[in-house]
């Protein structure tokens, strides 16, 4: 990677835990698209995953990524060890304070610790000029933008849409976790995102009332588990009692053992427009 900078080729850096699915190959996709060369990290952080997580039981499988990898046309696959991410005496962390205290932060202590460390190291390796995250971790991309203004870093992070499958299930690693009644069950994350949506849509503001919809729709499929549903401003992650601006509408769940996120972005704003331009018309 020395001699490609050398060399003044521009490094597009896609970080991944791995398993790689179409939302992680979106990502190569778009890297190829704005840089010469398309760099992919492999590697499942161990920071990252609380006592109770599923670190242990993690999807791991190098050969399919290589392969995958490979047809995707990532140039440069990077699949350091534990050992040579943290060598023993490792004692350096980074922490973006406020941003997390809401959404998964509030649910998984130290998690975004943990992420901000892996990915501020993986950019001090591979000194990428754009990095791809996507918008289904969209508070973790947030708390990486940040850290990368915060800290100066002069890396463009770059934000790609939600690859759903046909059925609106957020594309994860974790959907194999899921049997075949949980994977049907799982499409009810988007049906109450996109009921949220409409609800927006004709006007309502009250969030109160958004969540509850969200909480009815979804406790009709017994193997899914509320862990949040929650609406937040999107440029701070707070919370809204009402809904005035931008926002995210968020979730996490647990269908049977395994946890799953989603969101959608909504502005009322926009929203207003093209009915608006629609009435005009
Ligand atoms: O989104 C992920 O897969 C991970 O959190 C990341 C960004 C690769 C850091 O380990």
């Amino acid at each position: 990677m020395k001699i490609m900078r050398k060399e003044g080729k521009s490094i597009g850096l896609v970080p991944t835990m791995g398993y790689l699915h179409e939302g992680h190959l979106s990502l190569v996709r778009a890297a190829k698209k704005h840089n010469d060369v398309a760099v992919m990290s492999v590697f499942v952080n161990p920071l990252q995953f609380g006592p109770n997580d599923d670190l242990a039981k993690y999807p791991r499988d190098f050969k399919r990524d290589e392969e995958k990898a490979r047809l995707a046309g990532v140039d440069v696959l990077f699949y350091p060890s534990e050992k040579e991410i943290y060598p023993s005496g490792y004692s350096t962390y980074v922490e973006v304070k406020g941003l997390g205290d809401t959404l998964c932060g509030s649910s998984r202590p130290g998690h975004f610790k943990g992420v901000t460390t892996i990915v501020a190291k993986l950019f001090g390796i591979v000194k990428p000029d754009m990095a791809y995250f996507g918008q289904k971790d969209v508070q973790q991309a947030a708390i990486i933008k940040k850290m990368t203004e915060d800290l100066n870093m002069g890396i463009e992070i770059k934000i790609m849409p939600i690859v759903r499958e046909k059925d609106g299930l957020a594309m994860s690693s974790r959907n194999i976790y899921l049997s075949e009644t949980e994977r049907k069950d799982a499409s009810i994350l988007h049906q109450s995102l996109s009921t949220a949506e409409s609800m927006v849509n004709q006007g309502e503001k009250d969030a109160r009332k958004i969540i509850k919809a969200m909480e009815l729709l979804i406790r009709q499929k017994p193997s899914v588990k509320i862990d949040y549903i929650s609406i937040v401003d999107k440029r701070f992650l707070k919370e809204v009692s009402s809904i005035s601006g931008e926002v995210l509408i968020a979730l996490a769940v647990f269908i049977g053992k395994t946890r799953l996120i989603d969101n959608i972005a909504i502005d009322p704003a926009a929203v207003k427009t093209e009915k608006s331009f629609a009435r005009k018309a």
